[in-house]
């Protein structure tokens, strides 16, 4: 059975007994790695990088209290900033009150794409890379047949001018990944189909890349929350003219969706995901519209609040830094089956981040409350 992720006094308890809670849940080789007090040996380490000199560290965490869709979840966070687990744990807390949230998140579609500048006849690129689709499908599933045997592989390939005077054209293919991040895989496309495009659009390929702005991948989670849950009428309103305050200006909807990846990229680090990908891939969609948005949102319903968040996440459950050992340690401890519970679960903790920063600032403010956690945390007392 799934354990519940609502653990009383687990922040009270001694380190240890919190590593044996957890640990039979774990296989014999993450519950040792998390005996030995977790880490990364520098052997391993010399075989992932370059010009490696040693390994550093961070606190690996649970965020405790998260529901989504019914399910519980722990949330493994590497994050060196105090308050941040504390306050995602508080906000699920918060949430779960009201059933938790809700969540959904699309197939794991990435787009390759085949920069071609110096066209003869940029104008009919769109039509010419239509009639050529198929084929270029064809040609990008050869180069990777293991994840077309896995039922990945290439979807749609299509052509946008860029620039019509420099013949410059991006051709762009979507490639179903599967449980990958896909990175490797969409390169790999990207430069198996650039040849017959470039012959194709009489021009010059010149880089062949992933977009790290995972438009086709994107997560979503919601919650409701009655007004009691967060502290009131007064409390409720203030977090939803926090939230309305970073629809109106670009810096504090800097600030806000910062609040958001405190959740998401603590996560994603504990979780061996590419976070620099992440990141980018949010503050891409944060522009999309032109003005820079937030992420989250929370709106005044009869009864309290309704929050929503939605961004692109890219994740991967294989390949990448998925094999480092403590890597695996957090994949067992977050118990998901496919990179979509994964992104639902972030986007998850990253509204929950993002809520608890708000009720925060519009209470009593940051810094009372840090302070308050880290008094609360000397004394050994649950927040
Ligand atoms: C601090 O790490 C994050 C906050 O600044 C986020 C916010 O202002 O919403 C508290």
């Amino acid at each position: 059975m799934r354990p519940t992720s609502r653990i009383a006094g687990f922040y009270a308890r001694p380190l240890a007994e919190r590593v044996a809670h957890v640990q039979p849940t774990l296989s014999p080789q993450a519950g040792a790695w998390l005996a030995r007090g977790g880490g990364l040996d520098v052997a391993t380490a010399d075989r992932m990088s370059e010009n490696v000199i040693g390994t550093t560290g961070l606190p690996l965490a649970l965020a405790l209290n998260l529901r989504v869709n019914q399910r519980d979840y722990l949330v493994p966070m590497a994050v060196e900033e105090p308050s941040v687990v504390a306050a995602a744990s508080a906000a699920a807390r918060m949430a779960r009150l009201g059933g938790g949230f809700t969540g959904d998140a699309d197939p794991s579609l990435m787009t390759a794409q085949i920069h071609v500048d110096g066209c003869a006849d940029p104008g009919a690129a769109p039509a010419t890379i239509a009639a050529l689709a198929e084929e270029l499908c064809a040609l990008g599933d050869a180069a990777i047949p293991r994840m077309v045997a896995r039922g990945g592989g290439c979807r749609a390939a299509r052509a946008r001018v860029l620039d019509d005077a420099e013949g410059a054209v991006v051709v762009e293919l979507d490639v179903d990944v599967g449980d990958a991040m896909g990175a490797n895989l969409i390169d790999t496309v990207a430069e198996a189909v650039a040849p017959r495009i470039a012959d194709a659009l009489d021009g010059h390929a010149l880089l062949r890349i992933l977009t790290n702005l995972a438009l086709g991948r994107r997560a979503r989670a919601r919650c409701e929350l009655t007004a009691d849950a967060v502290g009131g009428d007064a409390v409720a309103d203030g977090i939803a003219r926090a939230s309305r305050f970073a629809e109106l200006d670009v810096a504090r909807a800097v600030t806000h969706n910062k609040g958001v990846m405190n959740g998401v990229d603590a996560a994603a680090v504990a979780l061996g995901q590419d976070w620099r990908a992440i990141e980018a891939g949010a503050h891409g969609f944060a522009a999309l519209t032109g003005g820079y948005r937030p992420l989250a949102t929370w709106r005044r319903t009869a009864t309290g609040l309704v929050g929503a968040i939605e961004l692109p996440l890219a994740l991967g459950l294989v390949g990448g830094g998925t094999q480092a050992p403590g890597v695996r340690a957090a994949l067992e401890l977050v118990a998901v089956t496919s990179t979509q519970e994964l992104a639902i679960v972030l986007a998850a903790i990253g509204l929950a981040s993002n809520l608890a920063a708000l009720r925060a600032l519009a209470g009593e403010g940051i810094q009372r409350g840090h302070m308050r956690l880290h008094a609360r945390r000397l004394a050994g007392v649950a927040p």
